[in-house]
């Protein structure tokens, strides 16, 4: 089983240091429902748990996210200073979508941060982002990023084999957990750091790697209900802006699939 050391090593030969503390356990719950304790508890900024396995793994929209070993379940805790919450999970979007490069791995993004395999249809999906928040009197408390990715095509569900993708797809050897787990963060506090100072960049980033389904007929399940339009943009806060008869509508939340074209 990897240690918390294995990835403050990690982390060191990427020229980082770990400011705050690692838990790694062999099988949890959820590593965000841990960390999301830690952070009540006054836990500091950049803490993280992983875990080999969850037996609660938890994604959106109330789903379960599968999580046997031979993936990645990660969860960091964020203290942010700054308003642009909306844009923590499109930032941890861009960093996955960047790990997955450095493995070999052509992927893009699907709104709003489900890292995906384009080329199939619908495109298989190798990561998801569960972002949990708190806030208190004096503004955001906590906000707990929890990170889902496959690792390893071979201990996929078979019922997921259809819809999944995995990282060794594009690796010549078995990716080194706690080397992904590294690249992530590495990635992740440049793009935190630009969601404080240049949000802008944040979305230029997320759409410069997103499908470009723009201008197609999607339609997005909801929280209240399906819409179908015509994929117009995301706005300066993430949000997803589709064109429903006639009208512009912002969505802030939910599943998008394009539609297939007649004939
Ligand atoms: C999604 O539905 O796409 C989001 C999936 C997020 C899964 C990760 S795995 C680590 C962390 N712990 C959880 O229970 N969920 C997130």
């Amino acid at each position: 089983m990897p240690q918390p050391a294995d990835l403050a090593r990690a982390m060191v030969a990427r020229g980082l240091a770990q400011p705050a503390a690692i838990e790694w356990h062999g099988t949890i719950g959820s590593t965000n429902d841990r960390l999301k304790e830690l952070a009540r508890a006054g836990a500091g900024e950049w803490t993280i748990v992983l875990a080999d396995r969850q037996t609660s793994g938890r994604g959106r929209e109330r789903r379960a996210w599968a999580s046997p070993a031979g993936g990645l379940y990660l969860s960091v805790l964020l203290r942010p200073r700054f308003l642009a919450l909306s844009l923590l999970p499109i930032a941890a979007g861009v960093a996955v979508a960047e790990m997955a490069a450095e493995h070999g791995l052509a992927v893009a993004l699907k709104w709003p941060n489900d890292v995906v395999v384009p080329g199939d249809e619908p495109p298989r999906k190798l990561a998801g982002i569960l972002a949990e928040a708190a806030t208190g009197a004096t503004g955001t408390d906590w906000v707990v990023l929890g990170i889902g990715v496959n690792l390893m095509r071979r201990e996929l569900p078979a019922e997921l084999l259809e819809r999944a993708a995995a990282l060794d797809e594009g690796a010549a050897f078995a990716p080194d957990v706690a080397a992904v787990a590294a690249a992530i963060l590495a990635q992740l506090r440049v793009w935190y750091d630009a969601v404080g100072s240049s949000p802008r960049s944040v979305i230029e980033a997320w759409r410069t790697r997103a499908l470009a389904w723009w201008g197609e007929s999607v339609a997005v399940q909801t929280a209240g209900g399906l819409l179908c339009g015509r994929l117009l943009d995301v706005d300066g806060q993430g949000a997803l802006l589709v064109e429903v008869d006639g009208e512009t509508r912002r969505l802030l939340s939910g599943d998008v699939v394009r539609l297939r074209r007649e004939g």
